[in-house]
C-alpha cells in the first residue's frame, strides 16, 4: 500500500488485513515494530482532536520521530501551496505525511510524491482511518458484516464519514440505510433513506453524525433548530429504549450533546463511542506500519 487516500482504493482483503493487525496490536499478540530513524509530519489544515492525537500516539508507539508542523506558523501563511509544502518536507527527510485538508481529494495533486500519505480527512470527501476504526469496532462486536442493518443518521451530504463508511460497509456485505433532513440528502450515494422511527427497533447499529455547521451557509446555521433536529433525527432516550438488546450506538465524534444524541446516552451501555476512539489509535498504528513497511506488495 503506497498511500491511504480513500476507502474506494481498498479491497475487502486490505480492510480485513488492517483491522486484524490493529486487533493484534491491541491484544499485545503482535510485536510492535520500531521505525527508529524515520520521521513523520502531521499536517492538519482543519481542526482535530481524535484523529491528530491518536495518529501522534500511534507514531510514538512505533518509534517515529515527529516533525512539528502548524499551519498558523508555517509558510502556508506566505502562500506556499500544499504540493510545495509536502515536497519540502519530503526533501528534508520526512518519511511519512498525515494530512487533513478542507479540499476534497486534495491528495490527487500529491500522487507523485515519493513518500506515503495517510489521508486524515479531505473536506466532505473521505475519512478512511475513521471508517477503518468503525469497521474494527463493528467487527469486534459482531465478527461479521454480512446481513448487518446499519442506520447512518444526520448530515449525510457533508459527511466524509458517511461516504467512507457507505462504500466500505456495503462492500463488506452490510445493508446501509440513511436518515437525514431533505437538505442533507446526498444523491450520489445509492442507499435508501428511511424514517428513523420506522427502523430503530430493527437496526444492529445506529451511527449518528455530527451536524457540520462549518460546512453549512451562515443562513442555514442561523435557521438550525437544535431541539427540532434532536426530536426528528437524534438518538433520544425513547429511541434508545426501542433498540434491540444487542444493538450498538456509534458516533465519530466530536459529539454535539443534546443534538445528535441525548447527553446521558453518550456513555450508555450500548454506546461504543469511546471504544471507537480507543480502536482508532491501534488502527492508525496498523495503517502507518502498512505504509512504511510496504507489506503485501
Ligand atoms: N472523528 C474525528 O475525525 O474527530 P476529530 O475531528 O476530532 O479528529
Amino acid at each position: 500500500m503506497k498511500n491511504l487516500f480513500s476507502m474506494e482504493y481498498l479491497t475487502n482483503d486490505d480492510i480485513f488485513n488492517l483491522i486484524q493487525t490493529a486487533s493484534r496490536f491491541k491484544s499485545g499478540k503482535e510485536i510492535v515494530p520500531q521505525y527508529e530513524g524515520k520521521y513523520v509530519s502531521n499536517l492538519f489544515f482543519e481542526n482535530s482532536t481524535r484523529t491528530k492525537c491518536s495518529f501522534e500516539v500511534a507514531e510514538l508507539n512505533l518509534g517515529l520521530k515527529q516533525v512539528n508542523f502548524e499551519t498558523s506558523t508555517s509558510s502556508v501563511q506566505k502562500g506556499e501551496s500544499l504540493y510545495d509544502t509536502c515536497k519540502t518536507l519530503e526533501s528534508i527527510g520526512v518519511n511519512l505525511l498525515v494530512i487533513r485538508h478542507p479540499q476534497n481529494a486534495y491528495y490527487e495533486e500529491l500522487e507523485n510524491l515519493n513518500i506515503p500519505i495517510a489521508n486524515a480527512g479531505d473536506g466532505s470527501g473521505q475519512h478512511p482511518t475513521q471508517s477503518l476504526l468503525d469497521i474494527m469496532t463493528i467487527y469486534e462486536e459482531y465478527e461479521t458484516f454480512e446481513g448487518l442493518n446499519i442506520l447512518i443518521c444526520g448530515d449525510i451530504k457533508n459527511s466524509r464519514v458517511a461516504r467512507s463508511n457507505y462504500t466500505s460497509l456495503t462492500s463488506l456485505g452490510a445493508k446501509v440505510m440513511f436518515s437525514s433532513p431533505n437538505e442533507w440528502v446526498d444523491e450520489t450515494l445509492d442507499a435508501p433513506y428511511v424514517n428513523i422511527d420506522d427502523v430503530i427497533d430493527k437496526v444492529d447499529i445506529i451511527m449518528l453524525l455530527r451536524v457540520q455547521h462549518e460546512r453549512h451557509g451562515i443562513t442555514d446555521e442561523a435557521n438550525f433548530k437544535a431541539d427540532h433536529y434532536h426530536e426528528q433525527y437524534g438518538l433520544t432516550k425513547e429511541r434508545y429504549r426501542r433498540l434491540k438488546d444487542d444493538a450498538i450506538v456509534m458516533h465519530p465524534a466530536p459529539v454535539n450533546r443534546g443534538v445528535e444524541i441525548d447527553s446521558e446516552l453518550v456513555e450508555a451501555p450500548k454506546s461504543r463511542i469511546f471504544k471507537q476512539m480507543e480502536n482508532g489509535m491501534y488502527l492508525r498504528m496498523a495503517v502507518i506500519d502498512k505504509l512504511l513497511s510496504r507489506k503485501g506488495e
